[in-house]
């Protein structure tokens, strides 16, 4: 029996059953089920998010963004019946279409919220963080943990980190929606118990890192993209497990996962040095950042005009 309530869509409640169902065969020790492709196809034609609301089943549905932004308070995660994980096909280059990349990402997505040894740690918060911009980028960002912004929006870097973020890729020519925007840790990792956090952030640890480090890998599967960017030590951390300072990690190109890796400065380390008064230091370290984007740009073939190969942030 489904646990839908009476206001529940039909299609949600259905959905309910369904997951109820896959639970049931995991719980019997079957890892896939099979489908017929009337079902995959009838599944597929879901909208993204009905689908959200009903494995979240009481909270509202998370806005859907031009790419992944989907993530929702997760206290119906831990309610809801973790679905079988289904493995992800190899399809040729004329099967990756955007849409294509779009229902795999939710597929990750619906992993994330399932996620029970996130969960078990009990130092992250509950709010799932996940991913923006286009399934299909070239350059996949990446930063460590959702802070009190994201985690209030729902989207990774939209507090003042993401502006700062979102300035660097427009001076690259570029929108938030060309690119793939995404963090190692899906949830805003808690200080204390969580309860009187506030506004108040910390990075993710060696522990929260490793918890999450399967879905960004899968992410990666997904959009393919030319080159990753790390933003931050802990990023870098997180993709290359090689500790240290950026100043050691810059400047080569790591790779993960058979991608180019470009190390660079966070974010929120040049926002902290712009109201430092060693202003000569800030700019020097705003030029590093560029320079590093510059790097992503020829390696990728774009064009860089003179304006920007001179440029400062
Ligand atoms: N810092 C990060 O690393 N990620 C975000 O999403 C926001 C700030």
């Amino acid at each position: 029996m489904s646990d839908a309530s009476p206001h529940t869509h039909p299609v949600a409640a259905g959905l309910q059953e369904l997951l109820q169902i896959l639970e049931r065969e995991r719980s019997r020790g079957h890892q896939f089920v099979t489908l017929s492709k009337e079902s995959e196809a009838a599944l597929q034609k879901l909208p993204l998010e009905l689908m959200q609301r009903t494995a979240a089943s009481s909270s509202p549905a998370a806005p859907v963004s031009p790419a992944a932004s989907v993530s929702e308070p997760a206290g119906g995660a831990e309610s809801s019946p973790a679905p079988v994980q289904e493995p992800r096909k190899t399809v040729s280059d004329g099967e990756r279409t955007e849409e294509w990349a779009r229902e795999q990402l939710n597929g990750i997505f619906r992993e994330v919220k399932s996620c029970e040894l996130c969960r078990s740690l009990g130092t992250l918060r509950d709010t799932i963080v996940f991913a923006t911009g286009n399934p299909l980028a070239d350059i996949m960002f990446v930063g460590e943990a959702p802070g009190a912004e994201e985690e209030k929006q729902r989207k990774p870097f939209v507090g003042p980190a993401g502006q700062k973020l979102t300035q660097i890729i427009g001076a690259m020519g570029l929108s938030r929606d060309d690119v793939y925007i995404s963090n190692i840790v899906k949830f805003r990792p808690k200080k204390g118990d969580g309860r009187f956090q506030g506004s108040s952030n910390r990075k993710p640890d060696h522990t929260e890192m490793e918890s999450c480090i399967r879905f960004i890998r899968s992410e990666i599967e997904v959009v393919q993209p030319k080159v990753i960017i790390a933003l931050g030590a802990t990023a870098a951390e997180g993709l290359l497990e090689r500790g240290g300072a950026i100043s050691g990690l810059r400047g080569q190109v790591h790779e993960f996962s058979g991608v180019p890796v470009i190390v660079t400065y966070h974010p929120s380390f040049l926002l902290r040095q712009e109201s430092e008064p060693d202003q000569v230091k800030a700019k020097a370290m705003k030029r590093k950042v560029w320079e590093d984007m510059l790097k992503a740009m020829d390696l990728l073939g774009m064009p860089v005009t003179e304006k920007q190969r001179g440029f400062f942030l």
